[in-house]
Order: structure tokens, then C-alpha cells, then sequence
């Protein structure tokens, strides 16, 4: 069965992969806005224990749920903990694909970023068009956004097309470490600016009184988003895991690296934001305002190197975003393959197909179409678009993560875990009854106090 199942290479070419899943616009979009939001410091400490304490628990009980049953999400759940389970699978399948329907459309602006900074770079910055504009006209042009995120989805296609090594794991291969370069580049960079140094502050010096409550939650909450989890797709890649891997090591790298590269890319935008009179005021309005609008005029007027770096960040952001959405078109596709017995070509396709559908009407929700831009579900969310990421991070994610945790910690028995966790692999500071713990208690309660907050409070995470 194992042969038969695509495998990854090696354990860095898993390790990657799964990292670059984790890297995505959660890092460079949604983490330096609520980091900003929530006044720095005291959040991003907090975001750190949930890293620490909910994230990585849940990673080593996905991964290892897969890697037990060599199956995807649905046919792991079922398996590992009972036939019930699979409805939890389910629920992961179809919160990878309303999630991807919208990714893809962000993914999709960064394209648009990145041609308008190479015009930019070779032929001047226009000083007379005001970026806010710029914003506005791109995300409420249908045919552009049409056609970028088509680009786009094409691209996730052709990834996940080839499979697990030909595919996704060779694109993280080569994809990963042109992204940590650039980030390294616009790192020195911005550590030069003026501004450097209150960023660093800002971001590195708790101030407790500062934080609300619902900072605390939404910290929980981003952990879930940023790490994958919660949906099934770390369930999928480590059904790709090899036996001679450690589970716990794989994880613990992969929460680093993530966590890293979303203090870094926080470190550099604050930079640029303190470094220029007067931004830091006009940057609080919006999450996509600091990465589509105060950035791309920053990089012209006040970044060292910023003729080169604007186009290079807009790489940088399709990159990270490419080597999630492949992850998540994976989910639904091994759920086709896996479930229905369809072959991976076909499988591919139709997904990506059925998916894109979604897409249209989420790259069409800021054009005026009717419906489509006028929807209202949520309280305060217009649009097809905003409604999808509304429903997907704060109902769909909280609740399959905290079912996941459920699994493992009540419903998976000591020896199912200890076997994929404390093995010969397992590096000597792993305590297995840590984890067992944590699984049992840390995780399932603040799960549970994210869906009370979600379900009760009407806290919102999107
Ligand atoms: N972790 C990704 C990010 O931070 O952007 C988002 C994501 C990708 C969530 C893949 C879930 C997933 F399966």
C-alpha cells in the first residue's frame, strides 16, 4: 500500500513541503496586521505560548493521524478513530475547498503586484496615482481578476497534477529557499531604515495592559490558520510520511519555520512603516491595505534597494501563497483519489475545476455584481468573498481543530499514539505524556474557548 501511495523523497523534502504549506499569506498578510491591530509585543508573546502550547500539539496529532493509516483525511479519520469520523474529514475537505476558492483570488492580486512593480521599476513609479486607487480599481475589475486568479489556479493545478514528489514536493524544494532569500535580502534591508529599531521594540516588548482579551483569542485562532491545521491538510501530508521519520521533529521544525518567517516578515514591514512620517496612522485601516497599498508606493520612495525588492516581495508573496494552495487543492484531490478511486490526473482537474467555480464568484465580489457583492450572512461582511473567509476561519477551522484534538486525545488510544509519536525516532527532549497532556487538556479547552467566543460572543477571526 505504502508503494503504491505517492511518498515523500526525504525527510527535508517533507519537512518543506509541509512548511511551505504553513508560510502563506497568514504570515506575510494576516500576522503583521493583527500583530499591528493588537499593539505588538504582549500579542506576539501570547501568539507564541499558542504556537507553543495548541499548535504544535495539533500538528504532531495530524501528522500522525496520517501517517498511521496512509490515507487522507476523510479515510484517516475513519480509520484511526471510527466510522463517524470520517464526517470530520468531510468537514475538512470542504473548508480546504471554499478556502482555497478565496486564497486564490489574494494569490491572485500578487500577481497583479508584482507586473505593475517591474513596469514600475523599469519605466519610474507614477507619483500621481494614489495606490489606495490603484487598489480599488484592480479588485473591482472583473476581467482582471478573472483572469489572475485563473492564472493562478492553472499554476496549482499543474503543481498538484504531478503528484506528491513530482509535483509538490519538487516545487517547495526549489520554491522554499528562493523565498527565505528574498525574505533575508529585505530583511538587511529594512533593518538599515531609519525605523528599525521602534519596530523591533513594538514587536519584541510586551506591554501587557495593551492587549484585550480577544487579542488572546485571535492569537489562538491566527495559530490554526497559519500552522494548516484544523482542515485536514496535515492529516494529508503526513499520510505521505515515512516510517523512519520523526513525526515530532518534523513538526517541531515546521512550527519554527513558520513562526519565523512570520516574525521576519513582520520585523521588515514595521520597519518601513516607522521609518516614514506619518505612516503609521494611515496603515490601520485595512488587512490587505499594508501588503497592496502602503508597501508597494514604500518600496519606491523609501526602501534601500527598493526598485529591485518591490517586484521581488510580490514574488515572495505568489510563492509562499503557490505552496499553500497546492496544499490545499491536495486535500480534495487525495480525498477523490483516495474515496472515489479516481486517478490523479482526472482528480486533479476536477477539483481544481469545481473549485475554480467558486473562485469566479469570489474574484467577482468586489465588481458590483449583484449577489455576489451584495451577500449578507455575517454581521458586518458584504460579499461573497468576505463571507467565505468569515464562515471558513472562524466556524469551520475552530470547530474541525478542535474535533481533531478530540480524536486524538480521547478517542485514539495510548498505544495508537505513543506508537507514531515516542518511537526509536523520537529526539531525546520528547516527553510523550507532555503531549498527551496537552492533547487531552491545553488544546481541547482553548479550542473550546475559540468556537464559545465564535458561537456566543460573536468574536471574529476573519
Ligand atoms: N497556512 C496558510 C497561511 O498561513 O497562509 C493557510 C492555509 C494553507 C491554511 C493550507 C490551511 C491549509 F490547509
Amino acid at each position: 500500500m505504502t508503494e503504491q501511495r505517492g511518498n515523500w523523497t526525504s525527510s527535508a523534502g517533507f519537512v518543506l513541503a509541509a512548511t511551505g504549506s504553513a508560510i502563506g499569506l497568514g504570515n506575510l498578510w494576516k500576522f503583521p496586521f493583527i500583530t499591528w491591530e493588537n499593539n505588538g509585543g504582549a500579542f506576539v508573546l501570547v501568539y507564541l505560548v499558542c504556537i507553543a502550547a495548541v499548535g504544535l500539539p495539533i500538528m504532531m496529532a495530524e501528522l500522525l493521524i496520517g501517517r498511521k493509516t496512509q490515507k487522507s483525511a476523510v479515510g484517516a479519520l475513519r480509520e484511526a478513530v471510527g466510522p463517524g469520523w470520517g464526517l470530520v474529514g468531510g468537514w475538512g475537505v470542504l473548508c480546504g475547498f471554499i478556502l482555497l476558492s478565496y486564497y486564490t483570488v489574494i494569490a491572485g492580486w500578487s500577481l497583479f503586484y508584482f507586473t505593475r512593480t517591474i513596469g514600475w521599476t523599469t519605466s519610474g513609479f507614477p507619483t500621481d496615482l494614489p495606490m489606495g486607487d490603484l487598489f480599488g480599481q484592480q479588485v473591482s475589475n472583473a476581467p482582471l481578476q478573472l483572469v489572475m486568479s485563473l492564472g493562478f489556479s492553472v499554476a496549482t493545478v499543474s503543481v498538484v497534477y504531478f503528484g506528491v514528489q513530482k509535483g509538490i514536493e519538487r516545487i517547495a524544494r526549489l520554491f522554499l529557499p528562493i523565498l527565505f532569500g528574498i525574505l533575508v535580502l529585505m530583511l538587511v534591508s529594512a533593518l538599515g531604515m531609519s525605523g528599525s529599531g521602534e519596530a523591533l521594540t513594538f514587536i519584541f516588548r510586551p506591554s501587557f495592559s495593551e492587549l484585550e482579551p480577544a487579542g488572546i483569542l485571535e492569537a489562538l485562532g491566527h495559530s490554526f490558520f497559519t500552522l494548516s491545521l484544523g482542515m485536514g491538510a496535515m492529516i494529508t501530508y503526513g499520510s505521505y510520511i515515512d516510517r523512519n521519520q520523526s513525526i515530532v521533529k518534523a513538526s517541531a521544525m515546521i512550527v519554527v519555520l513558520d513562526t519565523l518567517i512570520a516574525l521576519v516578515a513582520t520585523v521588515i514591514m514595521f520597519s518601513v512603516i516607522f521609518s516614514v512620517a506619518g505612516m503609521a496612522e494611515q496603515v490601520g485601516g485595512s488587512t490587505v491595505g499594508m501588503l497592496f497599498i502602503s508597501l508597494p508606493e514604500l518600496f519606491y520612495t523609501e526602501v534601500p534597494f527598493g526598485t529591485l525588492l518591490g517586484p521581488l516581495f510580490y514574488v515572495l508573496v505568489a510563492l509562499a501563497a503557490l505552496t499553500s494552495t497546492m496544499s490545499l487543492l491536495e486535500v480534495v484531490t487525495s480525498y477523490v483519489i483516495d474515496e472515489h478511486g479516481v486517478d490523479r490526473h482526472k482528480a486533479t482537474v476536477l477539483c481544481g475545476g469545481a473549485v475554480f467555480v467558486f473562485t469566479i464568484f469570489a474574484a467577482l465580489s468586489f465588481s458590483g455584481v449583484p449577489f455576489l457583492s451584495t451577500l449578507a450572512v455575517f454581521e458586518g461582511k458584504t460579499g461573497w468573498f468576505e463571507t467565505a473567509d468569515h464562515f471558513v476561519s472562524n466556524w469551520m477551522l475552530p470547530t474541525g481543530g478542535l474535533a481533531i484534538t478530540i480524536a486524538a486525545g480521547w478517542f485514539m488510544t495510548r498505544e495508537a499514539t505513543e506508537g507514531e509519536l515516542a518511537d526509536r525516532t523520537a529526539p531525546g527532549w520528547f516527553r510523550y505524556d507532555l503531549w498527551r497532556f496537552f492533547i487531552r487538556y491545553v488544546s481541547p479547552i482553548a479550542v473550546a474557548a475559540i468556537v464559545v467566543a465564535v458561537f456566543f460572543f460573536g468574536v471574529d477571526f476573519s
